[in-house]
C-alpha cells in the first residue's frame, strides 16, 4: 500500500485544526458514498476498479496482440481527461527512451491535446513512413482539439491505407450514443468502447478511456485496476477515518489552505511522473477551482526545477505547501563509480546507488523548505508499477472528490472551461454563436 507522512504540517497547524478538518472528511466520505451529494450524477468512477467487467479487460489484450505485430505507433486522440491519465500511466511506466528501443512497439504518441498548426504537419510527416493506427478519444465527441486532429490523421490513414483497411486501424472511445464521435464510429464501423455516462473526464482513466491505449501499449492493465480496487477497499466509509488515506490527505490540504497555503505543489524526483503530475493539476484544478475557492495545483519535477524555481520555494511568497511523491525502489541499480583521479571530486560519493543521492537530495529540499516555512505532505509508493499506479490514481480521485466537499463546491463539474469555447466559436463564424461575435467585435472597437 502507498502510506501517507503528515507530520510536517504540525508546525503550522494545530492537532486539534487537523481533527476538525479529518472529521469534516468523516462527512464528505459519507456523504459521497451515500450518493446525496453535489454531482452524484457523476459518482460512477468510484465502483470502476470493483465493476469493470473482465471480459473487458480480455477483449483490450486481444486487441493488443493484434495490433503488436503490426503497428509500430498508436496515436493517441484526445485532450483533458481523455488525454492526460494515459500520458500519465505511460509515461510512468515504460522506458525512458522508448521511443529509440526498436523492439517497444507499438509506441503511444499524442494529438488533439493542441491546435497548433506545427504539432500536427509534423506528426503527418512522422507518419508518413510508419505503420501506424488510432485511437480517438472524446466523451461529448465533438470537442475541437480532437476533432480536428482526428479529421487530419484519419484522411491521412485513408490515403496510405485506403478506407477499408483503415477501418480496422482505427478504434473509438466515446458515449454509448451521443456526440459526432459516436455518429461517425457507427456510420463508418469502427470497432468502439463506451465511456460510462457516470464517468466524468478527469475521472476516466481507470475507464476505457485509459484501459485501452495503456492496454494496448502493452501496460498491465490488470494489475492497474488491481492496485485501484485495493485503494478502493480500503477507502471505503466503513475504514476508520484516522486510516482512510484519501480523507487524511484532503484533511491535510483543506487545514493548510485554511491556514491561508493557497498554492499546493506535487513534487516528484523521478521524471516519469511529469505527467503525473499534469494528470493530478487537471483533477484538482477542473474539480475545486470554482465559486472564488480552491486551492491551486501547481508541480515541480524535482532536482530539475530546483535549479530553475529552488529560489522562490526557498524564500518567495509564503503561500506554498507540498505534496512529495516519495519513490521507494528504482526499477533498476546503478552505482556512482570510482574514478581514479577524481577530477570531478564525486568519490566521496562512488560505491552508492544513485537514488541514494536522490533520496538525498529530497531530504534535503524538504528540511530547507520546512525551515524556508512550506510545510509538506508525504505519499510513499514502493515502487513506480503498474499496481502502484493504480492505487495512486484512486487515492488521489477520492481525496479530490472529499476534499471538494470540504470546500463546499461540486467537484465533479467544470462550467467555467465554456468561457473560451464561446469566443473561440464566435470569432471563427460558428452558427450558433452571432450574440458571442456581436459582443466580442465591441470589445475589439473599444
Ligand atoms: O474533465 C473533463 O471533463 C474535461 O477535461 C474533458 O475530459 C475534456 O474537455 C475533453 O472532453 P471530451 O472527452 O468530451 O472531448
Amino acid at each position: 500500500m502507498i502510506s501517507l507522512d503528515l507530520k510536517n504540517i504540525y508546525p503550522f497547524i494545530e492537532d486539534k485544526e487537523f481533527d476538525a478538518f479529518l472529521s469534516r472528511a468523516g462527512e464528505s466520505l459519507k456523504l459521497l458514498h451515500s450518493g446525496a451529494g453535489k454531482g452524484n450524477d457523476y459518482l460512477g468512477w468510484l465502483n470502476l476498479p470493483e465493476e469493470t467487467d473482465k471480459k473487458l479487460l480480455g477483449a483490450i489484450n486481444e486487441l493488443a496482440k493484434e495490433f503488436r505485430n503490426e503497428t509500430e505507433l498508436l496515436v493517441v486522440i484526445g485532450i483533458g481527461g481523455s488525454y492526460l491519465g494515459t500520458r500519465a500511466v505511460g509515461d510512468a511506466l515504460n522506458h525512458s527512451f522508448s521511443h529509440l528501443l526498436p523492439d517497444s512497439k507499438p509506441q503511444l504518441i499524442f494529438a488533439g491535446q493542441n491546435l497548433s498548426q506545427d504539432y500536427l504537419y509534423e506528426l503527418v510527416e512522422v507518419l508518413e513512413n510508419k505503420t501506424y493506427g488510432i485511437i480517438v478519444i472524446s466523451k461529448s465527441g465533438t470537442t475541437t482539439e480532437p476533432a480536428l486532429a482526428f479529421r487530419i490523421l484519419k484522411q491521412h490513414l485513408e490515403r496510405k491505407i485506403g478506407k477499408a483497411a483503415s477501418r480496422k486501424k482505427i478504434l473509438a472511445i466515446t458515449d454509448s450514443s451521443k456526440g459526432a464521435l459516436r455518429k461517425m464510429a457507427d456510420e463508418e464501423n469502427y470497432r468502439s468502447f463506451i465511456i460510462p455516462d457516470d464517468v466524468g473526464g478527469r475521472f476516466s482513466v481507470l475507464s476505457p478511456v485509459g484501459l485501452v491505449p495503456l492496454g494496448l501499449s502493452g501496460v498491465d492493465i490488470h494489475e492497474l485496476m488491481r492496485g485501484a480496487a485495493e485503494m478502493a477497499e480500503k477507502s471505503g466509509p466503513s475504514i476508520q477515518i484516522k486510516e482512510n488515506l484519501p480523507a487524511l490527505y484532503a484533511a491535510a490540504r483543506n487545514a493548510l489552505y485554511n491556514k491561508g497555503k493557497l498554492i499546493e505543489l506535487l513534487v516528484n524526483y523521478e521524471p516519469g511522473l511529469h505527467y503525473f503530475s499534469e494528470w493530478w493539476k487537471q483533477l484538482f484544478g477542473e474539480s475545486e477551482g470554482k465559486e472564488n475557492k480552491g486551492i491551486f495545483p501547481a508541480s515541480v519535477d524535482f532536482t530539475t526545477d530546483l535549479h530553475s524555481m529552488g529560489q522562490y520555494l526557498q524564500e518567495g511568497k509564503r503561500v506554498l505547501f507540498e505534496t512529495v511523491i516519495s519513490v521507494r525502489e528504482n526499477k533498476h541499480s546503478l552505482l556512482v563509480p570510482e574514478d581514479d583521479n577524481d577530477l570531478d571530486g564525486l568519490n566521496y560519493i562512488s560505491s552508492k546507488p544513485v537514488s541514494e543521492v536522490n533520496k538525498m537530495a529530497e531530504l534535503g529540499t524538504l528540511l530547507a523548505h520546512l525551515d524556508g516555512g512550506v510545510p509538506n505532505i508525504r505519499l510513499f509508493v514502493n515502487k513506480l508499477d503498474a499496481f502502484h499506479l493504480g492505487q495512486m490514481i484512486y487515492f488521489f480521485e477520492k481525496a479530490c472528490a472529499i476534499s471538494g466537499y470540504i470546500l463546499g463546491v461540486n467537484p465533479f463539474d467544470q462550467p467555467g472551461v465554456e468561457a473560451y469555447k464561446r469566443n473561440m466559436f464566435a470569432l471563427l463564424g460558428k452558427p450558433g454563436y452571432e450574440k458571442e461575435s456581436e459582443k466580442i467585435k465591441k470589445h475589439i472597437r473599444n
